[in-house]
């Protein structure tokens, strides 16, 4: 094997395992367990998870049915295939910091203009409804 080979393969396979592991750090689509939340996670998408699911944060599954959770709220839409919605992640943190702005008799709380989660809570929850 020549140099250039080598170096390809093990290129190769850096890559393959980058491909392995990608979908485990990216929450994979349904919300964190409590105990992968009490494990505190550094991966913002799964924090964004831990964020939804806790009742005195988001609570969002009181509201949603949401992969991974299984109070299945019925007030608000399925949270599946969240991106198909929104056109980009600003227009989805718009409508977790301020539901009004899209519909003023929304049931939904203004989870950021009444200061129920910072700015950067809202930026991770986005990141796992991106996941979703
Ligand atoms: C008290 C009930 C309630 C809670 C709690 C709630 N929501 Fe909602 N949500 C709604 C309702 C009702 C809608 C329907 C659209 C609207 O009225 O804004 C909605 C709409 C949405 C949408 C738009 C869905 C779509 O596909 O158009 C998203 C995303 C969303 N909520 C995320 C969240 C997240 C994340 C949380 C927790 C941080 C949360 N919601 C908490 C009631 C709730």
């Amino acid at each position: 094997m020549g140099t250039m080979t080598a170096l390809r393969a093990a290129r190769g396979l850096v890559i393959g395992a980058g491909l392995l592991f990608a979908p485990l750090a990216l929450a994979a689509g349904r919300a964190p367990t409590p105990k992968e939340c009490a494990a505190h996670p550094t991966n913002p998408a799964v924090k964004g998870g831990c964020i939804v699911i806790n009742r005195s944060l988001g609570n969002c599954m009181a509201c949603h049915v949401i992969a991974g959770t299984s109070m299945d709220g019925n007030i608000g839409p399925a949270l599946r295939d969240v991106r198909a919605n929104f056109p980009n992640k600003s227009a989805l943190f718009e409508q977790i910091y301020d539901p009004t702005i899209n519909d003023p008799h929304t049931a939904m709380p203004p989870f950021g203009k009444d200061h129920i989660l910072s700015k950067a809570q809202i930026r991770e929850v986005v990141d796992f409804l991106w996941t979703l």
